[in-house]
């Protein structure tokens, strides 16, 4: 019998309809067009502005797209994988309560967080769940609410962030298709330079911490920039010679959408014409768990079978790395 690898079948997304420009932070923080456009590569990000609606509420409908495209029954479907950074609530899982809205009541969920290397985490997880045979179908959704832990007065981090989901389902495959090899790091270093400091169990929320923006994301952008730009291009270069790759033999990289300079020097590194690198940094900013779904989905009716796809991530904690992946459909 022939190896099974684990293939992605179908894509799915979500973004809310709410545009915050560069325009409008203008108008909220000491920043212009020039300076986000240059540094960034972003113009605009959604933010989800429906009262009383979490990241759930994108999760589902990127699900949902997902299972109308590909006319698949929610009830084939065996796990639910949640990346996320911002889940609906501690404690009780977001993937828990997604999996029985979307009525994939056959299936178990969990949430997998690894910042902005969820999606990237859960895609070596996903697969290795059908690789184990056990499992036919998994699905894998990266979906955040950035706009839940972000300071709209912090010109350093507002300008980046946005809200989005997107999913993608993962099949076994025995014609050699799908997930190829993967590099997964972290280090331990990265805490003090991303993180949100209160409403864990280190320091729980109080009134001191809500008055002293704790609830927030913090970033040492300069810092987190600096170990992005080398973890990002050493595992991708890594995992194009221990595969043979050479850069003509590479359709696309597909990489977290951080910074338009970040994925253009890992796109340096590996020798690539810009031609294959995949960019919506412009149209949503980083989307956290969402940017690789986003990007698959956005640009699915280009993927060919058999393409030879780069992925790559890098996020807080620190965690990064790189799958590569053959596409196993053509639209
Ligand atoms: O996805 C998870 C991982 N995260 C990342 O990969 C993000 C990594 N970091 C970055 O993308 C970049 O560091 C930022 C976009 C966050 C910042 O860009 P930078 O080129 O590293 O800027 P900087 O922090 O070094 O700041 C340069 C200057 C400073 O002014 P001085 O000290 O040179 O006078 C900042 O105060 O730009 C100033 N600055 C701004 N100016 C206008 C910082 N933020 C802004 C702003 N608008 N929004």
């Amino acid at each position: 019998m022939n190896k099974i690898t684990a293939a992605i079948t179908a894509v799915g997304s979500y973004v809310p309809d709410f545009v915050l420009s560069n325009q409008v932070l203008e108008t909220l923080v000491d920043t212009n067009d020039e300076w986000i456009t240059t540094r960034t590569g972003i113009k605009e990000r959604r933010l989800l502005k429906e009262e009383g609606q979490g990241t759930s509420f994108m999760a589902i409908k990127a699900a949902q797209n997902l299972l109308e495209k590909a006319n698949l029954d929610p009830k084939d479907i065996d796990l639910v994988i949640m990346a996320t950074a911002t889940p609906d609530m501690p404690v009780a899982s977001t993937g828990v309560y997604v999996a029985t809205q979307i009525g994939a009541t056959n299936a178990f969920a969990f949430d997998l967080q690894a910042a902005c290397s969820s999606f990237l985490y859960g895609m070596s997880a996903a697969s290795a769940y059908i690789a184990s045979g056990k499992y036919k179908k998994v699905l894998l959704i990266g979906s955040d609410k950035m706009s839940s832990i972000i300071d709209y007065t912090d010109r350093a981090t507002c300008i980046i962030f946005g809200d989005g989901a997107g999913a993608v389902l993962f099949e076994p495959n025995t014609e050699g298709l799908g997930l190829q090899d993967e590099i997964l790091k972290s280090d331990g270093i990265g805490r003090e330079f991303l993180k949100i400091e209160a409403g864990g169990s280190i320091l729980p929320a109080s009134e001191e911490t809500v008055k002293n923006k704790q609830h927030f994301v913090f970033q040492d952008g300069k810092t987190v920039f600096k170990y992005a730009v080398s973890g990002m291009a050493d595992v991708s270069e890594k995992i194009m010679e221990r595969n043979n790759l050479s850069h003509d033999d590479i359709n696309w990289l597909v990489a977290h959408q951080a910074n338009r300079r970040i994925i253009d020097a890992t796109a340096n590194r590996m020798g690539l014409d810009e031609a294959k690198v995949l960019i919506n940094i412009q149209k949503y900013g980083n989307t956290t768990s969402a940017t690789l779904p986003l990007l698959l989905s956005d640009f699915e009716n280009q993927l060919k079978k058999g393409d030879n796809i780069i992925f790559a991530a890098f996020g807080g904690g620190f965690t990064w790395g790189a799958i590569y992946l053959k596409w196993a459909y053509t639209k």
